[in-house]
């Protein structure tokens, strides 16, 4: 699968990157098409050593618009105030099959800690966001707020932690769910519909709250 990544230079992206390249094509999207290419490169030196022969995925770089064009899968690794404007002229590229994914989480440090944005600003969720700037809802899965960077990144480690997942399509959601499954450790708990995003939203400020004031290293979240 071609799983492009939207912002694939920060932080989630080459942790996805990392990821994924075990088995999928990654194509990492940047406004900066050489930026792309030399994180790209430095990704794959990564990822090679680690996996060595048992890779059979891919890692390339590209501008953000041509990434969409090639995309199965689009993962928007992307801040809560650049979706409407980056899905706008994402939405023109966007093949009518692909699956767009938002991990986004619009949070904000105030002087009580992390707050979830929308139900400080009265905004709308992130993935409603994504869902008014691009022409498919269903095709829109909301997952992987609750995910730690550092842990996504350390590839040799299992994340041993579940992200909830919100999306209208059953048969999309489970295509979301197998690449979910694919990160060691890591469980997919489907939530609803995604006019539900908010509650997997929300979950990331209460984490990062909870782990600052009782000094967590790289929280996560486990249902039993
Ligand atoms: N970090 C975490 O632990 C974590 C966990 C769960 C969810 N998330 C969510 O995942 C998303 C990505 O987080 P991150 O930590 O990877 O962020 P990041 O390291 O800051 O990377 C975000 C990327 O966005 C791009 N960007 C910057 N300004 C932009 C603009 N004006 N328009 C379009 N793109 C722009 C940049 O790529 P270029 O400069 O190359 O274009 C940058 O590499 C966020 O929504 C965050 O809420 C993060």
């Amino acid at each position: 699968m071609k799983i492009g990544l939207i912002g694939g230079t920060g932080g989630m992206g080459e942790g996805f990157a990392l990821r994924w390249s075990f088995r999928h094509d990654i194509i990492v999207g940047s406004r900066e098409a050489q930026k792309a290419t030399e994180a790209a490169k430095i990704y794959t030196k990564i990822a090679k050593e680690s996996y060595g022969n048992r890779m059979t995925g891919s890692i390339t770089g590209g501008e953000n618009l041509g990434v969409t064009k090639s995309s199965d899968i689009l993962l928007l690794s992307i801040h809560y105030q650049h979706i409407a404007e980056m899905c706008t002229q994402l939405s023109k590229q966007l093949r009518d099959d692909c699956i767009v994914i938002s991990p986004i989480v619009p949070m904000a440090k105030t002087g009580t800690g992390f707050v979830y944005i929308p139900l400080e600003e009265a905004k709308k969720p992130a993935a409603e966001i994504v869902a008014d700037n691009i022409p498919y809802r269903s095709r829109i899965v909301s997952a992987f707020h609750t995910i730690s960077e550092a842990r996504l990144k350390n590839i040799s480690e299992s994340l041993d932690s579940d992200t909830f997942v919100c999306g209208d399509d059953r048969d999309i959601v489970a295509t979301v769910n197998n690449l979910i499954s694919e990160i060691a450790g890591l469980r997919a708990i489907y939530l609803g519909p995604l006019s539900i995003t908010y509650q997997a939203e929300i979950l990331t400020p209460m984490l990062l709250n909870s782990a600052t004031r009782n000094k967590i290293k790289n929280p996560g979240i486990r249902i039993v």
